[in-house]
């Protein structure tokens, strides 16, 4: 064989990087923009600070050759993959090319991810995975499904070491979704993305359902039922953004603070929270008021925003320091805590404790919810892991009591006694083992029963009870709460707080882990 010249030689390397820039080739690229989908590429670049993205493994090229295979080896075989900035920042990116065969994954494909995965373990840095995928390679069988047993097996070492967030951009079928599903958020795409383990053909033929793929697991499904997802977008561009803002709030991994935003000390006060607990205990206002009166102005980022909505979690930043939010909402069945609240709550305070972002809790409360549908379904062992997570954090913990803060859940929502650091009530709480109506029909029943006037006696009795317990001030008094502070200033404290806390050292003791209540 001749020997090429230089030249060629620097022709042939060109000539070869433009063809594994065209991934499936222009037919594919177009089809994908029609269903108004960006390819892989293009997502890349909206990701990543401009011209930050170091391509790793462009040429690489499956090794099969049944089915044909042997006659179409892509360059970059259907993930593009490697490193680049955001907000100045590294993380590694893998990008799955729905214009090669149908960004199947291959073991090739495979080796590639964990490439990025292990450099991003060695190096401390976050993993994002823009998914958009028919699955496993069916023309490889199993040697797809060892790639995906490689992968899952590393999301799952990486987790609590290195954030790894996933984007839904696609199609994600079948066992595909469980490496998402260990990563630490998920963010679909409206209309465009999917994710089920069984789709609707299989759906039909074992249960007789009729359901469009949309319904069994698109955004919405996911953002709202399931809670799979944590961020619903209402499109490609829409998600890539969420992903660079929720990474300005996180570590790049398990040794880092979070990062901070320059803050200039100013009047911390915020009158308007005075007004925000309304005179009757039951009626309903929005904790969302709470939090974004408190915390820097515009900085609250809604984690789980569309999933059981009697909790609000999120980041925000309060004098420019992360902080991740817990919240009991009493606009959304009083607040009460069920399973699924219990759950999302749980999942944030882990997230938030992995990667040492100190927590803040706004507590109204009135209780767990009552039910057999809740009962059944095991109440018990997910109220449970919120109040295992709680306990088992070690970062500041500061909690807030707005309103009611009643029997159980009083505990579970990080009250001093599983290691809150500090616990501020309003003038408006009310610590106590139950709501005054309750208490007052089952410790005074008898009275209540022989009274000429029931009604009046009950009233009375709750009076009564309200007087006594329905107050921040007993549990002032045990040094359950540290201090009774008007709304006003709560910023003011809050910022002072956990200015203090910042060098807490707090230690688990030694074990190979815990056992949370799954
Ligand atoms: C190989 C695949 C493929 C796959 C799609 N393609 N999925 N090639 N393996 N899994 C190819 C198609 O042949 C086609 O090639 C191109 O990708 C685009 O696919 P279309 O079907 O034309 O696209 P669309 O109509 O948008 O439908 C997308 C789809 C559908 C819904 C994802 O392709 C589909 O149902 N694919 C199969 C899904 C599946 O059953 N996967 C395996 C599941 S088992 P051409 O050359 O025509 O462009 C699994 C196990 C994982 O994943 C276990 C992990 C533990």
């Amino acid at each position: 064989m001749k020997y090429q010249s230089k030249e060629e030689k620097l022709n042939y390397l060109a000539a070869l990087n433009a063809e594994a820039l065209l991934g499936g080739g222009a037919a594919r690229i177009e089809a994908q923009h029609k269903k108004g989908k960006l390819t892989a590429r293009e997502r890349i670049e909206l990701l990543l600070d401009e011209g930050s993205f170091e391509e790793l493994g462009k040429f690489v090229r499956h090794r099969s050759h049944d089915f044909g295979l042997d006659k179409q080896r892509i360059l970059g075989d259907g993930v593009v993959t490697g490193y680049g900035k955001i907000n100045g920042r590294l993380v590694y990116v893998f990008s799955q090319d729905f214009t090669v065969f149908g960004g199947s994954l291959s073991e090739a494909y495979a080796e590639k991810i964990v490439r990025i995965m292990d450099l991003a373990m060695k190096n401390g840095a976050p993993v994002i995975g823009l998914n958009d995928s028919g699955g496993a390679r069916i023309q490889e069988g199993i040697v797809s499904l060892g790639g995906y047993a490689d992968i899952f097996y590393r999301n799952t070492r990486a987790s609590g070491v290195v954030p790894q967030i996933s984007a839904i951009m696609g199609p994600c079928a079948g066992g595909a979704v469980y490496s998402p599903a260990i990563t630490d958020f998920i963010m679909m795409v409206e209309g465009t993305s999917y994710m089920f383990v069984t789709g609707p053909n299989v759906v039909k033929t074992v249960t007789q359902e009729d359901v469009t793929s949309e319904e069994l697991g698109g955004a919405q499904t996911h953002a709202t039922k399931s809670g799979v997802s944590h961020f619903s977008c209402a499109n490609e561009v829409e998600c890539i953004k969420n992903i660079r803002k929720l990474l300005s709030y996180i570590p790049q991994n398990c040794e880092e603070t979070p990062p901070a935003v320059a803050y200039e000390a100013n009047d911390e006060s915020r009158p308007e929270l005075d007004a925000i607990v309304p005179e009757n205990p039951n009626q309903p206002y929005d904790m969302r008021e709470v939090i974004n009166g408190v915390v820097d102005a515009g900085s609250f980022m809604e984690v789980h925003k569309d999933f059981a909505q009697s909790i609000v979690v999120g980041f925000a930043r309060l004098a420019g320091k992360s902080i991740g939010i817990v919240a009991n909402q009493p606009q959304a069945f009083a607040g009460v805590l069920g399973i699924n609240s219990s759950k999302k709550g749980a999942r944030f305070v882990r997230f938030c404790d992995s990667f040492n972002i100190p927590l803040l809790v706004f507590e109204d409360v009135p209780g767990f919810l009552p039910g057999t549908e809740q009962e059944w379904n095991a109440i018990i062992t997910n109220g449970a892991k919120l109040l295992y997570a709680f306990s088992e954090a070690t970062v500041p913990r500061i909690t807030v009591i707005t309103r009611k803060a009643y029997g159980g859940a009083y505990d579970v929502m990080n009250s001093k006694h599983i290691g809150a650091d500090m616990n501020y009530a309003w003038p408006s709480a009310e610590v106590a083992v139950m709501g005054a109506k309750g208490a007052a029909e089952i410790i005074f029943r008898k009275e209540i029963a022989q009274a000429d006037d029931p009604e009046a006696k009950l009233a009375e009795k709750v009076e009564e009870y309200t007087r006594k317990f329905a107050n921040p001030y007993l549990a002032a008094e045990r040094g359950y709460v540290d201090e009774v502070i008007v709304p006003s200033e709560t910023r003011a404290k809050l910022i002072t707080a956990f200015a203090m806390l910042q060098n807490k050292v707090d230690t688990l003791p030694r074990k190979k882990h815990g056992n949370i209540p799954l």
